[in-house]
């Protein structure tokens, strides 16, 4: 099985060096992604955690990637979910690297890690061990516990447990079957964790039909590469024809893309328990809606995709999208994590404290990347007694990269013809 190094080492031109940083918080017990019908079941165990990759080059990060990993136990089932927050460049990197390859060898590393690395130490909340005035039970109203939930998803309260009756003890083994799922929304922004980023004239900012391609090629690769061939991939662009949505999969390799979601329910269901609630989610926050109108009894999952649309993160004019995967990633590739290859802090402060270092800074100049890199490094080194992985690029560049770098080597993306057009569209929006 390829370590994350040689994943990444492979995507990563050879003309340069490279330095990756991949966090990951401690995992957190939550809540079920899906608000649950009364009775609501006490047997299912959520756990949550999060992975934050950085690439540098010539000290100065350059990408970032935000995923969170949702482990669901039941008594017979374990349910991995990948989803995919945040992908983002800040266009300070001298190199023709490709961001897609990048984000895919990182995605597919993350869909394939086995359940059991999140479940080795688990953070308990609270709530579970105490009666607490914001519990949810089958007296609370659906508006009550939809903002319950909300809260607890932004709390950061740690409680570090391992006893005996602690449930994440039953380790799931990596042979056991364990389904995998990734979902992600796609919109294009400006910028996501690099603030002002969009001020660099060198920044490449894909508009949302060109990103919504880049993404499916990105998830369809993952499909074919670790997943079994009977997995579900799915596609809902809301408020767009199926015949129009249909053509964006159709050359697809993934055996199994239709028009829809991964989400289990049927067309008349109730959006509100067919719907999960993501960190920073526009569907979640249509959903809050719907309760705060006390609509959220009546609308289905099908008038919910219809209504999404109208709503204003969705009327921008540009193409946004649900995307999701659903099934089994074939045992022989599902892996551990290596020594060295992730930094695993003991509390989420000190995770936020180091992303910070990176989605805290300014990027509208050189000194905004190279800051980021310096005060991350000084940190790990200094507090975790730990660095970044250092990568050397294999990959020979093929023709087009080369015609994107300049005589001395730099990115010159930005004087292309193509690259004018995408950023004003994307500001104006
Ligand atoms: N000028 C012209 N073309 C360029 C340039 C440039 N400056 N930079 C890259 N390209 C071309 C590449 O050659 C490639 O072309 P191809 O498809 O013909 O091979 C294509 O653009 C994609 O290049 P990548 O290196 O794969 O990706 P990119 O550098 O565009 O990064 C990203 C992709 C991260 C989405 C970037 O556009 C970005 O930072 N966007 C702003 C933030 C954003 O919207 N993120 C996605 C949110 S959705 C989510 O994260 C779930």
């Amino acid at each position: 099985m390829p370590t994350l190094e040689e994943r990444l080492r492979s995507v990563l031109p050879n003309s340069a060096e490279f330095e990756l940083l991949h966090l990951l918080s401690p995992s957190k017990e939550t809540h079920p992604l899906v608000l649950q019908k009364a009775p609501v079941r006490t047997d299912q165990h959520v756990v949550k955690a999060q992975h934050f990759f950085a690439l540098a080059s010539s000290r100065k990060i350059f990408y970032a990637l935000e995923i969170y990993v949702y482990i669901t136990l039941n008594l017979a089932s374990c349910e991995k979910l990948v989803f995919v927050s945040k992908a983002d460049t800040n266009g300070y990197c001298d190199h023709a690297v490709s961001i897609k390859d990048v984000t895919r060898a990182l995605i597919e590393y993350v869909s394939s890690i086995s359940p059991e690395i999140y479940l080795e130490r688990v953070i308990q909340i609270p709530e579970r061990r105490k009666v607490d005035i914001n519990a949810i039970t089958q007296r609370t109203t659906t508006r009550r516990a939809l903002r319950i939930l909300k809260k607890r998803h932004e709390k950061n309260d740690e409680c570090l447990a391992r006893s005996p009756d602690d449930p994440y003890c039953r380790i799931v083994s990596p042979s056991s079957q364990w389904t995998c799922k990734i979902s992600l929304f796609t919109r294009s922004e400006p910028q996501y964790l690099f603030a002002e980023s969009s001020q660099n004239t060198t920044k490449h900012i894909l508009p949302g039909n060109k990103l919504l391609k880049w993404w499916l090629s990105v998830i369809d690769d993952i499909l074919v590469n670790v997943f079994t061939r009977n997995t579900r991939a799915r596609l809902q662009i809301p408020g767009e024809e199926t015949l129009i949505t249909r053509k964006h999969i159709s050359s697809l390799k993934g055996a199994d893309w239709r028009v829809g979601d991964i989400f289990d329910g049927r067309p008349n269901d109730l959006a509100i328990y067919t719907i999960p609630l993501f960190p920073d989610d526009p569907k979640g926050r249509f959903l809050e809606q719907l309760v705060d109108e006390g609509r959220a009894r009546k609308v289905s999952l099908s008038q919910f995709w219809v209504e999404l649309q109208i709503q204003q993160e969705f009327r921008l004019g540009d193409t946004v999208s649900v995307i999701g995967v659903s099934g089994n990633i074939r045992p022989s590739l599902c892996q551990s994590v290596a020594n060295g290859e992730i930094i695993r802090t003991d509390s989420r402060k000190i995770f936020n404290m180091v992303k910070s270092y990176i989605t805290g800074e300014e990027y509208n100049n050189e000194e905004g990347p190279s800051d980021a890199y310096t005060n991350v490094t000084d940190f790990l080194h200094l507090r975790l007694d730990s660095s970044m992985v250092r990568i050397k690029g294999t990959k020979v560049p093929n023709k087009t990269s080369l015609r994107h770098q300049d005589s001395q080597g730099k990115n010159d993306f930005a004087r292309t013809s193509e690259f004018q057009p995408h950023t004003l569209n994307v500001q104006l929006v």
